[in-house]
């Protein structure tokens, strides 16, 4: 069916396609016979094989990558399409608009987006209150978080930590965002001292709710090495119960597309099919280090079944898929849920 779709969409200004598709998506929600309807012909419990991770049950590995639904909007339409989970946001504590448009594009030679959305969202109180909306209870539900453009370093930990009050009774976990290219600074929050505040504080703020929720931290694919070990040992000495690798990378090596589209293109994250490889092996040197100490959710070109399957060998728990969906649509769900039930 998404062969017959995609060219439609494909016809569109990218961004333009995304909203036309989440308001359709959020017209199948508010209506239960549609939503019915999506699960008959996908059967979200087909394929299912649950797992435990990070203490939560999750029907499936294969869950929803951040940024498709940055405002919550749909969540029942992810659980009906066949999600394991979902992660939402990233959300800011306050609303803001993001950078101006265009902002976001295809790369179809190379199966590939590049965005520069940079935080577009309606901010954390108007997220959760969706989610106190949801009606579909087996999937479970991320809550990704990050600061608002404004908010200098010095006082990020405290947008993380707003972020997290205000989705704690939503969220089963939360992933702390410190690697989108398209905020200024942003990534400078992976190193050593900033992130120990962010982390401390989020996992404060949890405690202090009686909610100690599981917490990850998303990494950019374009650190070192020794900076995606420095992360890991964070994230372990401080409790945290994983790392979300990789976000969108910067790097445009080995590009199909002609150098002077991308030059058109301009600024932005790289995903899609180009960013495997490098996410992939983060995720191996993450395992490596960590051994069972920390869970892996792999994030980064999932654009078959067969790349699911990487990923899951070189140590994750869990995959999600974003741009995957955007060049196979939601068909891609199911076959990378039976590849990873047959490959067990
Ligand atoms: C348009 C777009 C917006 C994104 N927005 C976010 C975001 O708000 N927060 C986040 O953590 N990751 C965001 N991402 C990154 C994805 O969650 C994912 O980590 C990345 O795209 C790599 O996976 P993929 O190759 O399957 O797309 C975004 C990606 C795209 C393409």
């Amino acid at each position: 069916m998404y062969s017959l779709v995609r060219p439609l969409l494909f016809s569109l200004d990218a961004e333009t396609a995304h909203e036309l598709t989440l308001g359709l998506l959020k017209t199948i929600q508010k209506r239960p016979f549609v939503l019915k309807l999506i699960k008959s012909i996908y059967r979200p419990g087909q394929w299912n094989d649950p797992v435990e991770v990070a203490g939560l049950r999750f029907p499936n590995r294969v869950g929803l990558a951040a940024g498709l639904d940055k405002n919550a909007l749909v969540p029942d339409v992810w659980a009906a399409l066949g999600f394991g989970f979902a992660e939402l946001g990233t959300v800011t504590p306050l609303p803001q608009p993001g950078n101006p448009r265009p902002r976001l594009f295809r790369l179809p030679q190379d199966k590939a987006l590049i965005n520069r959305m940079g935080f577009n969202n309606r901010g954390a109180d108007v997220a959760a209150e969706r989610l106190r909306q949801r009606r579909s209870r087996d999937m479970i539900l991320g809550a990704n978080v990050g600061k608002n453009k404004d908010t200098p370093p010095q006082r990020a930990a405290q947008d993380y930590g707003r972020g997290v009050r205000a989705l704690a009774d939503v969220a089963d976990y939360f992933t702390v965002n410190v690697s989108s290219p398209n905020t200024p600074g942003l990534r400078s929050l992976q190193q050593r001292d900033a992130l120990v505040d962010i982390l401390k504080t989020v996992l404060e703020t949890l405690q202090e709710l009686g909610m100690p929720k599981p917490v990850f931290v998303k990494l950019a694919p374009d650190l070192s090495d020794t900076a995606v070990d420095e992360v890991t040992d964070v994230c372990m000495e401080l409790g945290c119960a994983g790392l979300v690798a990789t976000n969108t990378t910067l790097d445009r090596s080995g590009l199909r597309t002609p150098a002077d589209l991308l030059a058109r293109i301009g600024e932005g994250g790289l995903s899609g099919a180009p960013l495997h490889a490098r996410s992939t092996a983060i995720v191996e040197r993450i395992r490596h280090r960590a051994d069972r100490r920390l869970a892996i959710i792999a994030s980064g070109g999932i654009l078959t079944p067969r790349h699911a399957i990487d990923k899951i060998r070189a140590g994750a728990d869990l995959v999600q898929l974003y741009t995957g969906l955007i060049y196979q649509g939601p068909a891609l769900i199911a076959a990378v849920k039976k590849a990873l039930r047959d490959a067990a």
